[in-house]
């Protein structure tokens, strides 16, 4: 528990996989959230954001990510602001189904006295780490190039070497690699670092993991950047801004690998620890309230991780483990 910004400057570089957070949203103005109408002025707000920002960037590993909740009326000006930090990649539309029991007053309102839309949406703004690179450019693709040539390969010799030739162009995937196109899968990564340590100029390479963004697709799940995921029914106990278990576990999925470190510095009931641990992942949890910090340790106490798929991923998962619980040494 305790005051977020003051938590992450303590907080070593480079020290987590994944940020997901749900920060107050000041449009809405509720007297039940903690910080919802700390701020007079709108810039004031996004220059708080935009502190929080700057600890992101330093905490967050090269190959990580973040996702961050606001409203719809605040997104465009918050992600212009946090990108002075990280590098904008999706602007997620959120929008809840509006079944009964889910959308409080809004079945009851009255249409003939709205003044602009209906904000049905709520907005997630995800961000990769910043490489200060040109839109397409990533820190994967600035890495590979940069060892590549440490080792003295030319990319058509890689592509030679790797057996990754493009489907129309020769060097294709070598250099679709590193413009940032796309990444190379995790055979194709095994390769490149046979090839490159069989030079003798490089002396390791990271495992894939360590350096490849995670975004884990696959046919059955949605995969655009808008989102239909029912908000959470009232019951008693609940966070006023709680947010779905399934979303939370999908954007957990996607964007970490097991065993990963999962931060959430508005942690309110502990809903994003509670979807972090039943995916396999660890979990950082901050919250200013007594209340909400108590009500996350009963819910994960209560949570079950599933075991690790791998032997593989049993070793990275107790490494993090050891690594979290360095951090508050
Ligand atoms: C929108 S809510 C998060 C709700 C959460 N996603 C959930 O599912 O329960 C924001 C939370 O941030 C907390 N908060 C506000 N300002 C804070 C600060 N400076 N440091 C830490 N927590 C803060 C509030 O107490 C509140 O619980």
């Amino acid at each position: 528990m305790g005051e977020s910004l003051a938590v992450l400057r303590k907080m070593p570089s480079s020290c987590i996989d994944l940020i997901v957070t749900d920060p107050p949203y000041h449009t809405t103005k509720k007297d039940n959230i903690y910080g919802d109408k700390a701020f007079k002025e709108d810039e004031h707000f996004l220059e708080w954001m935009d502190a929080f920002a700057q600890e992101w960037q330093r905490i967050l590993r090269p190959n990580g990510s973040a996702y961050v909740f606001c409203s719809a009326t605040m997104a465009s000006r918050l992600e212009v602001q946090l990108s002075n930090h990280l590098k904008p990649l999706n602007h997620i539309t959120w929008t809840k189904p509006n079944e009964p029991g889910f959308d409080g007053w809004k079945g009851k309102m009255n249409k003939e006295s709205l003044r602009r839309w209906y904000p049905h949406s709520e907005r997630v703004l995800y961000f990769e780490q910043n490489s200060n690179t040109p839109a397409q450019k990533s820190r994967l693709a600035e890495f590979l190039r940069e060892v590549r040539l440490q080792a003295g390969i030319s990319g058509h010799e890689l592509t030679e070497l790797v057996g990754a030739y493009g489907k129309v162009n020769h060097g294709g995937a070598v250099s679709n690699w590193e413009t940032g196109r796309n990444v190379p899968s995790r055979e194709q990564y095994a390769r490149i670092v046979e090839v490159l340590l069989s030079t003798g100029k490089i002396a390791n390479m990271p495992p894939y993991e360590d350096v490849v963004r995670p975004f884990q697709m696959a046919a059955h799940l949605e995969y655009t950047d808008v989102w239909t995921f029912p908000s959470v029914r009232p019951y008693k106990g609940k966070h006023p801004a709680e947010k779905p278990h399934e979303m939370l576990a999908h954007i957990i999925g996607a964007s970490s690998y097991e065993g990963d470190i999962i931060l959430d510095c508005f942690s309110g009931s502990g809903s994003t620890a509670v979807a972090a641990l039943t995916l396999n992942r660890c979990a950082i949890s901050i919250d200013i309230e007594q209340q909400w910090f108590d009500r996350t340790v009963s819910r994960v106490e209560t949570t079950e991780s599933v075991s690790p798929t791998t032997s593989l991923e049993a070793a990275r998962s107790n490494r993090k483990k050891r690594a979290i619980e360095s951090l508050f040494d």
